[in-house]
């Protein structure tokens, strides 16, 4: 109820300082419950290639807490994994601001960041110092002025993964210039030859793509994985779309940056499907853009997601939507029959 109450007074501030000022209330206990929600036990899953095992697999997406500082907290709220970044080697300030919008009347954020963290130091030192009741994922990313991105990407995955529990190669997002061209079959060849060279320490690393490609770009990323990138455990599907539908109201519809919440619901569905698709269940699937209640994440399972992670939504709902989430899921699995997750897992396909 407190937590509740705080988020609807905290959205009346703008909205980047709202997010600052929730990571510093969060940083010191403050509305973080004094224990975890308690979770449907239908919706546990062990993810197969990667290992990981979630309490709920409701997970937070990257960007909330790009520096590695409330990820204990979060879990407290019902989060069964936290993914903390995107960090890159060296602090940097990112774009100008204002550079985050909520668009209230598409239920939908923009967001032209541009990657402004701390740094690693801090972030690997942070990550190194949490207990963790759930696993923290951390996503690395590359510098903006970098003359090798992908010598930052490999800088990242050794930095963090004596600490991380898995690893996110974010090559998706769109406020850095040029930094999807990594995901064009040449570029992703020579990236995935070079991290995968990089010591991970047997951490599980996923791959965090757009939903912004076509159904060649999809199938050449998974040529491309099925050639270079056995050692990879997954996909995250998908980033913000540089999209704008035509259905959007809101007065900030055409600011520039990536667009997320509900307008993306459908198109991330529809580029997880195409993977899931084309991967036959090889490689683990985490499912994220626009979902907002057990019913959306649903849709994300049954097209071949055995997780799923949001973000965007939490500024509309507040942070007791995670676990409203997990238990809305565990009905929908249970009306069709379902006694685990996984038995759900790619049914529409
Ligand atoms: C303000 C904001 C910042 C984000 N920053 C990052 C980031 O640093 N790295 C990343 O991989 N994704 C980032 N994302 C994308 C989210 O992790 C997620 O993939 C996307 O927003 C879709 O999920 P959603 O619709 O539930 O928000 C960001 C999203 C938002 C709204």
């Amino acid at each position: 109820m407190i937590a509740a109450a705080g988020a609807r007074l905290v959205r009346l501030l703008p909205p980047e300082t709202a997010h600052t000022v929730t990571i510093r209330m969060l940083s010191r206990g403050l509305g973080v419950p004094a224990q975890a929600p308690e979770l449907p036990v239908s919706t546990r899953v062990v993810m197969s290639r990667s290992g990981l095992r979630l309490c709920s697999p409701v997970g937070l997406a990257a960007g909330f807490d790009k520096n590695c500082e409330v990820p204990a907290a979060m879990a407290r709220f019902g989060f069964g994994f936290v993914e903390c970044g995107t960090v890159t080697p060296r602090a940097q300030e990112g774009n100008p601001r204002p550079r985050l919008f909520r668009l209230t009347e598409d239920r939908a954020v923009i967001n032209r960041m541009g990657f402004n963290n701390e740094g690693l130091e801090p972030f690997a030192a942070r990550l190194a110092s949490f207990s963790r009741p759930v696993p923290i994922g951390a996503n690395v990313g590359a510098n903006k002025d970098s003359e090798d991105r992908i010598a930052d990407y490999v800088t990242g995955i050794e930095a963090v993964a004596p600490y991380a529990d898995y690893i996110t190669i974010n090559i998706s997002s769109p406020n850095t210039p040029g930094l999807r061209g990594l995901q064009d079959r040449a570029s992703l060849t020579a990236l995935l030859a070079r991290c995968g060279a990089a010591d991970r320490q047997g951490k599980p690393v996923f791959l965090k793509v757009a939903p912004d490609l076509d159904e060649e770009a999809v199938a050449d990323i998974c040529s491309v994985l099925g050639a270079d990138g056995s050692w990879l455990s997954g996909l995250i599907i998908s980033n913000t779309t540089l999209a704008r539908p035509a259905s959007l109201r809101s007065e900030e519809k055409s600011e520039a940056g990536g667009l997320s919440g509900a307008p993306l619901f459908h198109p991330s569905t529809e580029v997880l499907r195409q993977f899931a698709r084309r991967l036959e269940g090889g490689f683990d699937l985490i499912g994220a853009g626009g979902i907002a209640s057990g019913r959306d994440a649903y849709v994300k399972v049954r097209a071949g997601a055995s997780a799923v992670q949001l973000y965007s939504m939490l500024v509309y709902e507040g942070p007791g939507l995670a676990a409203r989430i997990a238990w809305e899921l565990s009905r929908c699995l249970a009306e069709d029959g379902f006694s685990a997750l996984g038995e759900a897992v790619g049914k529409d396909l």
